[in-house]
């Protein structure tokens, strides 16, 4: 195989379509409708992309953003505080459907910039052209749907109900302040999956982009600016304790949307303090294991373990994070799996057919070789001959088997391309390893008997958000329920649900007297309210 370390670009080998500007450096960031510039510490964006010199590989530092500092978040604060006005404000008052006019101009201002987002997204996170066009288009399609959802949403809510002599029409009002926080293996659809629910429910905001995946909000930043009245969306960066720390103590946070890990989401929420007023939305760890049965279509299962384990280099909530393979079919099982992992190509995000490639965080490759050698040290193997390979950001994906509960890979989140794989004898220990898992998010299920599957659903059914059975774990389509249990999140996104997570509801009864009819009905025909009405544009 070629040396992992080969596979990094000259210059001349990078091709013009995904070449950056020579260094973007980035020092605006968006507070109270004005773009303002940060003359203080920047923080350098090195992508995991190395570039090859006379010297061998050499990081490449491609931008760098605004560290700003408790001051500055606090400032940004204070603007969506004052854009909210507790309640008053343009923009919680604004109709929906004028609301929906505000996004659907970002909207076509943010496909407008397609290239140069898909081009930071290879460069800043390492993912591949291929799947960083999908996240740009399914990001999009999310917020048209979005927009549907509330369209719906508003109609359906715009009837009256009666019940017991009391009429009512029940709406969705906005929470106030939203914080919201994405991860960095999907920095763009998964910050804008809470995001823009928040917006459209009236909510004002402030945006926090990734730890990486960064730079790539900076071509929207106008648009976010020209599109929304100030302070309605604020975009702070630097470094987490310090920025959103403050946010927090400040107690002035309604809703805390924050995609990462179940230990940074608890820290942050204890600072809050007055935590009964603070409504959190967090996807967070995972362990999804897939349970390969003895009687499972093993094309079909190592076709889904394959991409369940390693799309992105296994960097996704999702990802399946445990194997676990009945003792009578470890063999072949193993066989094809490696077969099928050994065909992926590394490589350079932008190169066609390429699967694994570099990995965004720093230290990354010495974390997954820990995790690899404590299981070698308790008596597990590489299975794959590239397996255990690594140069700088990459790291070759991994199979490593027999697997045991006394292993760091048995219940560790690897987040990387390392694939563990467990055997099982009786489906009891396969029960008993997702009961005492501290994470609930998916698992999946692969097998033909529909009697063994239909107990095993019933033994995870109240385990896990979502069972899969016959393949693997994810969590479109983005209109499907999308949450976890235990250390695995907190509420439910999915495009409806996130609009139900940043509202609530609130409605106008009254006693169904000839009285109260006729003075409804007057509010209703005079439009003598924006909120009591029947009127919906749609
Ligand atoms: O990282 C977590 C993402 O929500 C996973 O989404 O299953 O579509 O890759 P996905």
């Amino acid at each position: 195989m070629t040396s992992l370390d080969e596979l990094f670009p000259s210059d001349a080998q990078i091709p013009e379509a995904v070449r950056l500007p020579a260094y973007l450096e980035q020092r605006e960031y968006l507070v109270d409708g004005e773009l303002r510039r940060w003359e203080g510490e920047l923080n350098p964006v090195q992508s995991p992309v190395y570039v090859r010199t006379e010297q061998g590989p050499q990081p490449r530092v491609i931008g760098a953003t605004p560290l700003l500092t408790s001051r500055e978040s606090l400032a940004a604060l204070d603007a969506a505080v004052k854009a909210y006005d507790l309640g008053r404000g343009v923009w919680p008052t604004l109709r929906v459907a004028q609301r929906i006019e505000h996004v659907e101009r970002f909207l076509a201002a943010m496909r407008q910039q397609r290239t140069p987002v898909v081009n930071l997204l290879m460069w800043e996170i390492g993912k591949t052209q291929g799947d960083s066009e999908k996240e740009f288009d399914r990001t999009v399609d999310l917020i048209v749907e979005t927009i549907r959802a509330l369209k719906e949403l508003d109609r359906t809510s715009s009837r009256f109900v009666q019940e017991q002599g009391i009429m009512a029409q029940i709406r969705r009002a906005p929470m106030g302040v939203a914080l919201c926080m994405g991860p960095y293996n999907y920095p763009l659809n998964e910050t804008f999956s809470t995001l823009f629910p928040a917006l459209l429910m009236g909510n004002t905001v402030v945006f926090k982009p990734a730890k990486f995946g960064v730079l790539l909000i900076q071509p929207l930043l106008t648009a976010f600016r020209d599109c929304f009245p100030p302070g309605v969306i604020n975009i702070i960066y630097g470094k987490g304790r310090e920025t959103v720390g403050a946010l927090m103590e400040s107690g002035k946070v309604d809703v805390f949307a924050f995609i990462g890990t179940n230990k940074g989401a608890s820290e942050l929420k204890r600072m809050h303090p007055r935590p009964h007023r603070l409504k959190a939305v967090l996807g967070l760890d995972a362990k999804n294991p897939a349970i390969i049965l003895e009687d499972a279509d093993l094309d079909n299962a190592v076709k889904e373990c394959v991409t369940g384990t390693l799309s992105f280099n296994g960097q996704r909530c999702t990802a399946l994070k445990l194997l676990m393979v009945h003792r009578s079919i470890v063999g072949p099982f193993l066989e094809r799996f490696t077969a099928a992992v050994e065909k992926l190509k590394p490589g350079m995000p932008w190169e066609p057919g390429v699967s694994i490639t570099p990995l965004p965080e720093p230290g990354k490759a010495t974390y997954l070789q820990g995790l690899v050698d404590d299981a070698v040290a308790k008596g597990a193997r590489i299975v794959n001959a590239r397996g255990g390979q690594s140069a700088r950001s990459f790291y070759a994906p991994t199979i490593v088997y027999p697997v045991t509960g006394d292993m760091r890979l048995a219940t560790e989140e690897q987040f990387g391309p390392v694939v563990p794989v467990m055997v099982f004898d009786d489906e009891d220990e396969v029960v008993k390893l997702v009961v005492n898992s501290s994470f609930g998010q998916q698992l999946s299920l692969f097998g033909r008997d529909s009697a063994r599957i239909g107990r095993l659903i019933d033994a995870f059914s109240n385990q896990v958000g979502r069972i899969n059975i016959n393949c693997q774990c994810q969590r479109g389509p983005d209109t499907f329920p999308f949450n976890g249990r235990k250390d695995s999140a907190e509420g439910t996104l999915s495009v409806a649900d996130a609009l139900r997570v940043f509202s609530i509801r609130t409605l106008v009864a009254a006693k169904t007297t000839p009285d109260n009819t006729a003075l409804v009905q007057s509010i209703l025909t005079r439009h003598e309210s924006s909120f009591l009405t029947t009127d919906f544009l749609f």
